[in-house]
């Protein structure tokens, strides 16, 4: 079998504990990249005893692919100062600008790959995918969920489809990277539904239904 791609995540919070124990569990190496990553004893625990949390340059480094897990409003600095080495990965925006949506009608992924430069391969994927979710791919209906990505790049959106099938995932195509403005709208909607639907759990998620 293939090996899997290497994987660095910036960031320890949620998302990456989420996104981290599904692509260990799935067999791959991940490294977790953290402004301060002596202080990180209890990520550690809780992700794993095999996990690695180093300095967000030395995960991008480690990984083939990268995910950025940090808060929206410091994905700029985030993707400047690391550009030229976020240049030669994949790299997957999950983040969610909700008021700071950029007001001329680009995605916030559009954003991260314009500040990366020339060449970037930016892929938005699991921006509408609570949390909560990933320690149950398979909703309660007995279906796996949906995973919503978008990008300008065939290879890396095949290489990102495959990735979120390999965590028990449906991997869902909307579009371009321009496009992906529509899933960044979603997640605010996504929120309100959850909450008015089904009690603010955030354990329920978005799905396209055959008619
Ligand atoms: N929570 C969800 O269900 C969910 C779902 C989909 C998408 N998202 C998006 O995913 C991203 C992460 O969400 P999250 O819930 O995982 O957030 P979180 O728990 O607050 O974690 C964010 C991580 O970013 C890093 N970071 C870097 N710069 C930071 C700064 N200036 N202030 C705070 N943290 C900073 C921190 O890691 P270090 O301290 O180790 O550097 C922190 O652990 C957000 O953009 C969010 O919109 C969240």
């Amino acid at each position: 079998m293939a090996r899997k791609p290497r994987i660095g995540i910036l960031g320890t919070g949620n998302m990456a504990l989420a996104l981290g124990k599904s692509f260990m569990a799935a067999g791959h190496f991940v490294a977790f990249g953290s402004r301060r990553p002596e202080t990180k004893n209890d990520f550690h625990d809780s992700v794993g005893h095999e996990s690695r949390i180093w300095g967000y340059q030395a995960a991008i480094d480690a990984g083939e692919i990268v995910i950025i897990t940090v808060p929206y409003k410091d994905v700029a600095a985030t993707a400047r100062k690391f550009a030229e080495s976020l240049r030669t990965k994949i790299v997957i925006d999950i983040t969610n600008p909700f008021a700071a949506q950029p007001n001329n009608g680009d995605s916030g992924a559009q954003v991260t790959a314009s500040i990366i430069g020339e060449g970037a391969r930016v892929i938005a994927a699991f921006k509408t995918n609570f949390a909560a979710t990933f320690e149950n791919p398979v909703d309660s209906t007995g279906k796996p969920r949906e995973v919503h990505y978008a990008g300008d790049d065939e290879a890396a959106m095949e290489v990102v489809a495959e990735l979120i099938r390999g965590i028990g995932f449906t991997p869902i195509e909307c579009g371009t990277l321009a496009e992906a403005v529509a899933l960044d709208h979603m997640v605010p909607l996504m929120i309100r539904l959850d909450t008015t639907e089904h009690s603010a759990q955030h354990l329920s998620s978005w799905r396209i239904t055959p008619g």
